[in-house]
């Protein structure tokens, strides 16, 4: 719909409406208990009181509440929003191990198939994608993230908007996606969610701001506020944030919905005296719509009536904008897509691009003519660790175990549960789906116990083992980093992800991902990131007053941008002039795998603000065959003069060297 007749329209319907059918446009209430709507739901809806739901989902469900709210009296539809995380009912792999494909082509593809899936059940807006930055695993919500980097997260941002709401947000396969957490709520003290956040301007403009900017380039019509307390005052009731640079400096004009009763949190902050406070405080911020707590309709005869309009301007704007005027009711046929052989196989594709081989000591890939195989650990059976938190409407039992995909993929191998009788064995450890995730941040992020005495028997039986570590976050694993015969890193990776990992193990995928995030080598040096600054003192091990531990190394176990392949590849030929790079990658090895080349750069030193000694501008994910060299450019954004340092590498450590000024 061209913009003047929306804003014709919004004016139109404006004008007509009374303070409570406002209030209502301002109300999303959690449609969550199955089956039947709750009366007070219907009820609310027929009186045009009833702006948006989450959780209502399922098309006969969503039609039922929204036939209620045709028989109101200005016919305004009811907006249906659910989080679609990595998935609606083909679950692909949690967004953090997504991010460790490298692959926003990729990452493009599983949004669009999510809102395929979650727009046939009737959803027509999704609370993703999660952009925040996360540099502390110990916070279980990394998992929902890109990881601890500016540049990836920001190309993922703007892929995974792209894949939700295409050109056109209105069309019948397209859903309204929301950037959230905004802002800065990645950055909670000690890792524990919901925390207080204090960030300097600094870093929430360098770090944390980034990926929500390429949100709103890339056309995300709606924003969640968050939890958090930022610098003093909560991100709900923020009104630098959400007015001064989101719609002030950034122009966005879409909506903003609260978190889950973040507004009536404000009492809780002690950033309000009461619930009448926090209504007036949230609205005036820049909070249009409110997330279940009711305190907008509550106080409404007490809210400036020029801020109620402009929330409302804004809800009915993107309500026309997602077409739900024009098409408010969901086709009760079109659910047959659900979890389609195309999704089924894009998933399993998109799991074993994220997977990270983390070590090989010769031992993978296996050979398809093993006589047995054992397959142990506390993980080698489940369905539901391996879809991770925020599955939408996945089930368990449409994923197989990991055990019942290597049965599958080796029919002539015998497959044992015992290590006595086994020529060789995969061990399958690592986090429940249950301990990432939302309100589940954890203090000590190594194995869960007794898992690792069950890798170490596998170790001392002298027999070739692989070991998969199914997870949510970084963890801090240095026993195996230094003894496992083989470390694959395969997160939460989804409805095909047992079916993945046996691709990689046995050989049928190389692995190509590279780590979105640093893996402390202990809970103790979080947060460790690459793109740290150099200090006054930078890191020597053999020098005692430098920025460091004295039991500890200031590397992590594995660096952002890490990870190997079954293949060998060699970079050469860096050539760097203004703002451009170019380099070759050969595939150096006897197998066709994929390479992500990396290129980082630092900033000349004297500006106003000092800067990180990396930072990544670029990236290409390349498939070689073997011998197969291939000349890769890459165009940088340098904001200064310079001279400025490239780093061209397979990870953030390391690699070619080269230079450029900037005219
Ligand atoms: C989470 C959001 C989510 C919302 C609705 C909140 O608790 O913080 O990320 O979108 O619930 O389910």
């Amino acid at each position: 719909m061209p913009k003047a007749e929306v804003e014709r329209r919004v004016q139109d319907l404006l004008g007509k409406m009374t303070l409570e059918e406002k209030l209502g446009q301002l109300q999303q209430l959690d449609g969550s208990a199955a089956g039947d709507h709750s009366p007070e739901l219907l009820e609310l809806a027929r009186k045009g009181r009833l702006g948006s739901t989450l959780n209502v989902r399922g098309a006969k469900r969503v039609n039922e509440l929204q036939r209620a709210a045709l028989q109101s009296r200005l016919k305004i539809p009811v907006l249906f929003a659910f989080d679609v995380i990595h998935g609606y009912r083909t679950i692909f792999p949690i967004p953090l191990g997504e991010a460790a494909a490298w692959d926003p082509a990729g990452a493009e593809r599983t949004a669009a198939i999510a809102a395929a899936e979650a727009a046939a059940a009737g959803v027509r807006w999704t609370f993703a994608p999660m952009v925040d930055i996360a540099r502390d695993p110990r916070w279980g919500r990394v998992a929902e993230g890109a990881g601890e980097d500016v540049h990836l997260g920001s190309v993922l941002a703007a892929a995974r908007v792209r894949g939700f709401q295409g050109a056109d947000p209105s069309a019948p396969d397209k859903v309204l996606a929301c950037a959230k957490h905004w802002v800065g709520y990645g950055a909670a003290e000690g890792g524990r969610d919901y925390n207080t956040t204090d960030i300097s301007e600094e870093r929430l403009r360098g770090v944390y701001l980034p990926p929500f900017k390429a949100a709103v380039d890339a056309g995300v019509e709606t924003f969640m506020s968050a939890f958090n307390d930022l610098n003093g005052v909560p991100s709900s009731a923020n009104r630098r944030t959400l007015t001064g640079i989101l719609r002030g400096e950034w122009g966005f004009d879409g909506l903003v919905v609260s978190d889950y009763t973040s507004v009536a949190e404000l009492v809780n902050h002690g950033y309000a005296a009461d619930g009448g406070d926090a209504a007036r405080k949230a609205l005036s911020a820049g909070v249009d719509m409110e997330m279940v707590s009711r305190l907008y309709n509550e106080h409404g005869k007490t809210l400036a009536s020029a801020e109620v309009d402009e929330a409302v301007r804004r809800v009915l704007r993107v309500k026309l904008r997602a077409g739900i005027f024009e098409r408010p009711f969901a086709d009760e046929k079109a659910e047959t897509v659900l979890l389609s052989a195309p999704f089924r196989d894009e998933a399993r594709l998109s799991a074993a691009r994220s997977m990270v081989l983390l070590e090989n000591r010769g031992v993978l890939p296996f050979s398809k003519d093993m006589e047995s195989l054992a397959v142990l650990g506390a993980l080698a059976d489940s369905r539901a660790d391996l879809l991770g938190s925020w599955t939408g409407d996945g089930r368990a039992q449409d994923a197989a175990t990991i055990r019942e995909a290597l049965r599958e993929a080796l029919p002539k191998t015998r497959l044992t549960d015992s290590l006595d009788d086994a020529a060789a064995a995969v061990v399958v450890v690592g986090e429940t789906f249950d301990v990432s995730g939302e309100a589940a941040s954890r203090s000590d992020i190594g194995l869960p116990s007794g898992q690792l005495e069950l890798v170490r028997r596998a170790h001392e039986s002298g027999k070739p083992y692989a070991v998969v570590l199914i997870t949510g976050r970084p963890l801090a694993v240095p026993w195996l980093a230094e003894n496992a015969r083989a470390l694959l890193l395969a997160w939460q990776p989804g409805t095909e992800g047992a079916r993945a990992v046996a691709d990689i193990l046995l050989g049928d995928a190389v692995p190509g991902g590279k780590l979105p995030a640093s893996f402390p080598r202990s809970v103790g040096q979080v947060p460790v990131y690459y793109a740290h600054k150099n200090s006054g003192r930078p890191y020597d091990a053999a020098s005692k007053y430098t920025t460091k531990y004295l039991d500890l190394p200031n590397t992590p176990l594995y660096p952002f941008g890490y990870g190997l392949s079954y293949s060998s590849f060699e970079l050469s030929g860096l050539a760097a002039s203004d703002a451009a790079v170019s380099v070759d990658v050969k595939n150096t090895g006897a197998r066709a795998g994929d390479e992500v080349v990396q290129v980082y750069v630092r900033g000349p030193a004297g500006g106003a603000l000092t800067r990180p000694v990396r930072e990544l501008q670029g990236f290409q994910r390349v498939t070689l065959a073997p011998g197969e060299k291939r000349r890769l450019d890459f165009a940088l954004r340098p904001d200064a003069p310079g001279p400025w340092q490239v780093f061209v590498g397979t990870s953030s450590v390391g690699g070619l060297t080269g230079s450029f000024v900037h005219k």
